[in-house]
């Protein structure tokens, strides 16, 4: 598949088949998928490949906190575990809320799951010292979690990024045997879609695009033709 074909087309996957994902497969998806960038090249990335059902299940029984606070601010219209803005439902609703299916069976019907860890060790965090959530040594491990899912397109499987254990994050490392310094950034299913979304919805670039300034002139420009 042509790589403009595939940036367009890879959607998040949370339904898959019986299909396995076969260890060439994935090897070879992971061997494209390791030329990431990372801060420094330091590459301290660790994917653990999970299959065993204990392991999935406890993942999954591990997203369920997360997950009820996301559903519980969904439906009272915030945006979810945003850092700015604390939930506004009380913690005895988010406690009552029953959490949604979708968020934990794809980590039990993937063929294989992938959780995507970093060594803070090796990450240059550059933003260690702001008064605000940090940002920078995440973007020396999501790279290579994109190219994965990137490349399992590319291969006719899919996936989609999950969060909500790594508000859990010590019982993950336990249950995985992370060392301490290792961070969790994604847990990733992966497999063979049940279908394949051929339109994703993003806003266009001029929505989000200025030039100069934040309040500069939007980048309105028609995409060369190739
Ligand atoms: C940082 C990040 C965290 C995400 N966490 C979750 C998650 O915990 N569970 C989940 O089902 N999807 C999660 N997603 C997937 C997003 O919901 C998905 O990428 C987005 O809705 C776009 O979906 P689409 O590509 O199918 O349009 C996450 C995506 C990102 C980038």
């Amino acid at each position: 598949m042509e790589l403009y074909e595939v940036m367009r087309t890879t959607a998040a996957i949370r339904e898959f088949t019986d299909d396995p994902l076969p260890d060439d497969v994935l090897a070879r998806i992971l061997d494209h998928a390791r030329f990431a960038p990372s801060g420094g090249n330091r590459q301290g990335a660790h994917l653990v490949l999970v299959t065993e059902r204990a392991t999935r299940e406890a993942l999954a029984e591990l997203n369920k906190p997360a997950v009820r606070r996301y559903t519980a601010q969904v439906a009272a219209g915030e945006v979810p575990w945003n850092p700015l803005h604390p939930p506004g439902p009380s913690p005895e609703a988010i406690a009552a809320t029953e959490p949604p299916a979708y968020f934990l069976t794809p980590l039990l019907t993937a063929a294989v799951v992938v959780v995507v860890c970093v060594d803070l060790g090796a990450v240059a965090a550059t933003d260690q010292h702001l008064d605000r959530v940090g940002l920078v040594s995440g973007a020396s491990v999501y790279p290579l979690a994109w190219n994965l899912l990137l490349a399992a397109r590319q291969e006719g499987f899919g996936g989609t990024f999950t969060t909500m254990a790594i508000a859990q994050e010590p019982q993950v490392k336990e249950l995985l045997g992370l060392p301490e310094e290792y961070a969790v950034a994604a847990v990733v299913p992966l497999g063979k879609p049940v279908r394949q979304p051929t339109r994703l919805r993003r806003q266009p670039v001029a929505e989000f695009v200025t030039r100069e300034r934040y309040d500069g002139p939007p980048f309105d420009v028609q995409p060369a033709t190739a």
